[in-house]
């Protein structure tokens, strides 16, 4: 695997492969670094839909808003090299800020308010519009066929394959099933910010979804508000240090909270979506139904 921190040196490389070999096929997998085991079946799902395989490791200023844990995110890159070639990846794209942001960026892809402004968007305003821009700078330094994104994050893969889709792109957006830990924890570079107590506690979080996806498909209860509300009591009430920012059972192809199951809502298209805070770190998860 060859590692590069400038754009020119990364064009000049996947040119020259390019004009070798037209047909060529380039997947790109985007990520902050950190890496855990889920980026790493991004890149191998990657390896197999095409012949290149391009993984980036940049965290984005853009897409952390005041007091986020932009500067305590875990940079970690030659652990990250390591697994990176463990996984046969053939580039690493490592940019510095200036690297990426030689001017201070005032140009942004700002996303539809429907797709932004719900769910993590309410809590994190600009994080969708920091997230669109620097992956569609990516997009086009690499301009690969493909690029693998994971589901759980589960916004910002729609966001992201809306963006392509409304600016005709031709990049192909794969979304890769949550990897999780034994206990079900979603895996999460942010899950290192846990304490060994907190990390017990964290799986909590995905069984309170397992419960309400079992109730949603059980219950004789059209109304989805007091299965919401009660399922966010119980994971508080699991312990004290929980605090649920959103639970939301939406369409999953649209985002769309659903409230009942009333007028033909199919189940098969609903995701439920949660953020909680445990202690003070952030975890978001999904599961679909
Ligand atoms: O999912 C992430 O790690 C980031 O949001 C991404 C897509 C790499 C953009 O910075």
């Amino acid at each position: 695997m060859k590692t590069l921190h400038k754009i020119s040196d990364l064009r000049a490389e996947l040119n020259a492969l390019k004009n070798k070999n037209p047909e060529l096929k380039i997947a790109l997998v985007p990520t902050m670094g950190n890496l855990h085991d889920g980026h790493l079946k991004l890149m191998q799902q990657a390896k197999q839909s095409a012949d290149i395989v391009v993984a980036t490791i940049f965290v984005n200023r853009l897409q952390f808003g005041v007091g986020e844990d932009f500067d305590k995110y875990p940079r970690t890159l030659q652990a990250d090299q390591q697994k990176l070639q463990s996984v046969s990846v053939d580039f690493l794209f490592a940019p510095d800020e200036n690297e990426l942001y030689p001017q201070p960026q005032n140009f942004y892809v700002l996303p539809d308010e429907n797709l932004q402004g719900v769910l993590e968007g309410k809590t994190r305003p600009i994080h969708f519009r920091g997230v669109a821009t620097v992956v569609l700078k990516l997009f086009n330094i690499v301009q690969p066929n493909c690029a693998f994104f994971g589901k759980k994050d589960y916004q910002q893969l729609l966001i992201l394959k809306a963006m392509v889709q409304q600016f005709a792109l031709p990049i192909e957006i794969f979304g890769v099933e949550i990897a999780r830990a034994d206990d079900g924890l979603a895996l999460s570079s942010r899950n290192g910010y846990l304490s060994e107590s907190e990390r017990k506690i964290a799986p909590q979080l995905q069984q309170t979804l397992q419960q309400l996806r079992q109730q949603v498909l059980t219950t004789s209860e059209k109304n989805f508000a007091n299965l919401v509300e009660n399922s966010k009591n119980a994971l508080q009430q699991q312990n004290s240090l929980w605090q649920v920012d959103y639970i939301k059972i939406c369409d999953k192809h649209n985002l769309r909270e659903i409230q009942n199951l009333e007028n033909g809502v199919n189940t098969n298209d609903l995701i439920i979506l949660a953020a909680a805070k445990l202690g003070n770190t952030r975890l978001i998860d999904n599961l679909e139904i």
